[in-house]
């Protein structure tokens, strides 16, 4: 599985958010992430589909060639957001399994939509439900700090959650990308790609530098 970058734009210029998305596109990301917080389910408020549908217009590279946008979830209840990001243009959406009472209805109203669907588990959510669902999703998200904000601190635990997502997923057989999200620099990526993970959700690391390009190819660099 090729490594993916997915910078996020939480950690973006608000003021400036689509020239942000060209630039960080232009600088060799390879998703967007964009990550939605309803102050519910998390303790703070970020974007809609709104946003989103005006953003989808400049994720595409120089040669016109769509980038995903990967839209995560952080909001109660899942089901009408879902839906309303799909119409606004993600190409993939995961949520939380803890912020829906039918998991696996919320799964089918976003392949319903025509998207990729994903799970994403905070730091102390177990796994259990991958039991039942694993089969019907597309990604699978590992929360490397608590959902909310940017600029925190990588949680070690996440190492050996990766490591057992990966087992899951290759006994699978299915082709689910492992995405990790959360305190994610330059310093621990190669530790997070060998726990297992293939997809990098980076917000402070990226856009808290002034040279995108640079910094997403120090993190190509510490993975080969
Ligand atoms: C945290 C978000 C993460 C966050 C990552 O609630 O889900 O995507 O933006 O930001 P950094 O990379 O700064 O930890
Ligand atoms: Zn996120």
């Amino acid at each position: 599985m090729s490594f993916r970058i997915a910078p996020s734009i939480l950690s973006a210029d608000f003021a400036r958010l689509g020239a942000e998305v060209s630039d960080v596109i232009a600088a060799g990301a390879d998703w967007i992430h964009f990550d939605v917080m309803d102050n519910h389910y998390v303790p703070n408020l970020t974007f809609g589909p709104m946003v989103c549908a005006a953003l989808k217009p400049h994720a595409r590279t120089a040669d016109g060639a769509a980038v995903p946008i990967d839209v995560h979830l952080m909001v109660q209840p899942v089901d009408a957001l879902a839906a309303a990001f799909a119409q606004a243009g993600a190409d993939l959406i995961s949520f939380h399994p803890d912020a829906s009472g039918h998991v696996h209805r919320s799964i089918q109203a976003i392949t319903g939509a025509g998207c990729k669907a994903g799970l994403v588990f905070n730091p102390a959510q177990p796994l259990d439900v991958l039991d039942w669902v694993i089969d019907d999703i597309d990604l699978i998200l590992v929360m490397s700090v608590n959902p909310g904000f940017g600029g925190q601190g990588f949680i070690d635990s996440a190492l050996r959650k990766i490591a057992d997502v990966r087992r899951r997923i290759d006994a699978s057989g299915k082709d689910i990308r492992l995405e990790v999200d959360g305190g994610i620099k330059v310093g621990n990526i190669r530790a997070v790609a060998d726990a297992g993970a293939d997809t990098f959700v980076a917000g402070s690391a990226i856009f808290g530098q002034p040279d995108y390009r640079a910094v997403i190819e120090q993190m190509r660099g510490a993975l080969r």
